[in-house]
This record gives C-alpha cells, structure tokens and sequence, in this order.
C-alpha cells in the first residue's frame, strides 16, 4: 500500500533520508521509529508530498507520489507533529474546509458534526482555533486527517503533549483504524506504543534503515539477545549510553558528589 523505493533526500550537506526502501502492506500498523533528527518527519513529508525526493520514489497504492500527487493525495490522512490550523476558523469551519478540498458527498454538514462529537470538540465547535488547546487542537487535527476516510493514514509523533485520555483515544482509533483493514505510518519515539499497536516496526537513524520487521524478528536480530523493543532500539542506534552520560554530565557540571546512583 506505501513503498519507498531507494528514496534520497538532503538538506545541503545532511542527507535526511538516505536510499530508504521499505514496504507497508495494507491493513498493517507500522511503526517508524528512530533517536530525534533520525528523518522520520522528512520520510513523512516525502510520502505526504509536502516534499520531493532527490532520487527514489515513493508509492501510495500503485499512484506515484510525484506524479500523481492528487490522486495520492485523496488517499491519505495527515497529522503532522505539529497542526496546522487557520487561526480564524472555527473547528466546524475547519472540517467543512476539508471535506469541500475532498470534495466529500452529502451529507458533509452531518459528517463534520460526526468528528465533532467523537473528538469530543462539540462545545467549542464554534470557537476559532486559536482559542483551542494543545489537545483540543490535537483532536481537530485528527478529525480533518480521517474526514475522508483515507486510506493509509500518517502520524508524526501522535501522542506526544496529549492528556491521557486523548493519548487512549489515538490509540483506540488506531485499533479501529486496523480493524477496518485500513494502514497507518507510526513515527513515534515511544516505544511502549509501538510494542502495543504495531504490527511491524522499522528502526531508522541518521536517514538510514538499520532494521525492519515484526518485533519478533527484531528481537532476533540483537545480538545481546535483548529482549524488549526499546533494548532493541538502543542497541542499534548506539544513542542511549553516550547520550544520557552527557546529560548526566551537563547536570551535575562535573561534581561528581552530587551524581545520581
Ligand atoms: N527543512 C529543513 N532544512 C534543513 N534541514 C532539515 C530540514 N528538515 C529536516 N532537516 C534535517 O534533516 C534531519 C532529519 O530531520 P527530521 O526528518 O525532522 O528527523 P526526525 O523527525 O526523525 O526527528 C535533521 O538533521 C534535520 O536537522
Ligand atoms: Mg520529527
């Protein structure tokens, strides 16, 4: 359903992505998962079209995302890290944008309420969404992402700020999401939510693959026989141990007395 096929993308002298190849078949979850600056959010964009590759190609179903971006495009949902709402448009007015730009059949007015009532976002229908929350803001996003009822659904960093009940609600709309056979792109550094809802994972840092698969598999392939995701993740990005000593450092400014056990 989503292919990267040796997909390249640098900014000046960082390359992003660096010749990605990977496969989503439909009705799976996959979790991207990978250290801050790693390219999952440039993966994204690159699937989404909100950029286009050096080389390589990527693929929604059998539609090129470069050229074929509309098509494409009318088959995926969105959230991306950070959401992008018009400041002045009420959280209904922005779901009656959406559902026009997909150009959705009748009854949209009733569809919009439908998003509006499961986000929980009724009473502040009518507020722009500049007076919404984090979360709040969160929610809509999410709403606008699946008005469509898309195909391949991508999330950046889903979770990340949300209240618990939000945080549950992401993740019973991803096990919805699955039930009904469609497929979601994970980028999330917690890996708690990948272990729970992911039905494969790959693992990526400095914008390039270092393992795919089932979470099984990936246990197998450590060498230190590690036996959780996140054991498995910092084996492969070699990213824990140094980092968190440099924390530590940075902390306690060289007093050791005062470093914790
Ligand atoms: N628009 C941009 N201009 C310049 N560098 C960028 C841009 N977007 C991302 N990068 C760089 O590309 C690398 C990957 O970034 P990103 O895809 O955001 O990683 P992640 O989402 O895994 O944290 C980082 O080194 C980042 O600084
Ligand atoms: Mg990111």
């Amino acid at each position: 359903m989503l292919t990267f096929e040796g997909v390249t993308k640098s900014f000046g002298t960082v390359r992003a992505v660096d010749n990605l190849t990977l496969s989503v078949p439909g009705g799976q979850i996959f979790g991207f998962l990978g250290p801050n600056g790693a390219g999952k959010t440039t993966s994204v964009k690159l699937a989404v079209g909100l950029l286009l590759p050096d080389s390589g190609r990527v693929s929604i179903g059998d539609h090129d995302v470069a050229r074929e971006p509309e098509r494409s495009k009318s088959l995926i949902g969105y959230v991306p890290d950070r959401a992008f709402l018009y400041p002045k448009l009420t959280g209904r007015e922005h779901l009656r944008f959406l559902a026009a730009v997909y150009q959705l059949p009748g009854p949209r007015e009733e569809r919009v309420q439908k998003w509006l009532d499961l986000m929980q976002l009724s009473e502040a229908a009518d507020s722009p969404c500049d007076s919404y929350s984090h979360g709040m803001r969160n929610k809509l996003a999410w709403a606008g992402a699946l008005i469509h009822d898309p195909q391949v659904l991508f999330l950046d960093e889903p979770t990340e700020g949300l209240d618990p009940s939000s945080a549950r609600l992401v993740k019973d709309l991803l096990r919805l999401l699955k039930d009904r056979g469609r497929t979601v792109f994970l980028c999330t550094h917690i890996m708690e939510l990948a272990q729970a809802l992911c039905d494969r994972v790959g693992i990526i840092a400095k914008g390039k693959l270092l393992a795919e698969g089932s979470l099984a598999q990936l246990r197998a392939m450590s060498v230190a026989g590690a036996s959780s995701l996140e054991d498995v993740f910092l084996e492969l990005t070699g990213s824990h141990p140094a980092e968190l000593s440099g924390i530590v450092e940075a902390l306690v400014g060289g007093d050791r007395s005062e470093r914790p056990v």
